[in-house]
């Protein structure tokens, strides 16, 4: 079975899909993208996904070449057409193919693509072995809240934990825990649901901002504030959200063991939140 994307404007197969060797996302990682979950062969949050996305845009001062909703409509026709029923779509924008400079070009013809890839079916609340996290300094910039294709620290960091053992980093700076490499961290801590303010040093997740939402409307206290790598480790859970680990219980920090070292009551209750939201949005 062949796989499609969709490039700037066209939708054909991914072995014939072209990009100039100038194009600035290769050559300055010079673009932003976006990682939208499908359930049911539905896109989940799109709404949400493309606002982050223009915001991302504004932030790096790049046209996006199609407005949301009709970016919307073209990404439904690609995944009907590449008839995946449970996975993501993987979207990217760069600022396209120019003579390299370091400047912006004065007309910017951006490349826009996006594609659909099955993802293994994600593990029911509270099951799964548990996350184990492995600490390392945020070594990043300062404007995390842009999803910026340059994700260079990230992917070190994610390399770093895997090589000793652990399936995901967790950023602390100066003592503080900001986000994972590829997701957000949240910790109950006394009771409440605490977890860094987005912003310079963490991305607004969408399913972070799902979870803070459930959680104040099912009664759990939410704080949102910073807190550290000693809190985080007496903490009595763990837990780490995305688009495509949905909500992931940790069960370490480094050779700690978190908690009562397996899913806890909290972290069931938000997964479980998730769950139901996916189900009435996307069951037929
Ligand atoms: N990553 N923080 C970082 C640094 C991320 O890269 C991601 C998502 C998140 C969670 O955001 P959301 O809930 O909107 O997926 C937080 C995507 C999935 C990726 O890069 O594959």
């Amino acid at each position: 079975m062949s796989e499609w994307i969709w490039i700037n404007g066209e939708i054909i197969p991914m072995s014939e899909a072209r990009i100039g060797v100038e194009d600035r996302g290769f050559q300055f990682a010079d673009g932003v993208y976006e990682v939208i979950r499908l359930y049911n062969g539905r896109p989940f949050t799109l709404a949400e996904h493309l606002a982050r996305l223009e915001k991302s845009c504004t932030g790096v001062q790049l046209p996006l070449p199609l407005d949301p909703l009709s970016l919307a409509a073209e990404i439904k026709k690609l995944v009907a057409k590449s008839d995946v029923r449970d996975g993501m779509v993987y979207l990217q924008v760069t600022r396209g193919v120019h003579k390299r400079n370091h400047r912006f070009p004065a007309e910017p013809r951006p490349t826009l693509l996006f594609y659909a890839r099955t993802l293994p079916p994600p593990h029911l609340p509270g099951e799964g072995e548990g996350v184990k996290l492995l600490a390392v300094p945020d070594e990043r910039w300062k404007r995390c809240w842009i999803k910026s294709i340059a994700l260079l620290p990230n992917v070190l960091a994610k390399n770093e934990a895997a090589a000793a053992g652990y399936d995901e980093a967790v950023f602390v700076e100066n003592g503080v825990v900001t986000e994972c490499s590829s997701t957000n961290i949240f910790a109950v801590i006394g009771g409440k649901l605490v977890t860094h303010p987005v912003g310079s040093k963490v991305l607004p997740g969408i399913t972070r901002a799902m979870l803070l939402e459930r959680a104040s409307s099912s009664g759990i206290e939410v704080d949102e504030r910073r807190f550290t790598d000693e809190e985080a480790v007496r903490a009595s859970e763990l837990f780490v959200t995305s688009t495509t680990r949905e909500v992931s219980w940790v069960a370490r920090w480094n050779d700690r063991y978190i908690g009562q070292a397996r899913c806890g009551p909290v972290t069931l209750a938000l997964h479980r939140a998730l769950c139901k939201k996916v189900l009435e949005e996307t069951a037929s």
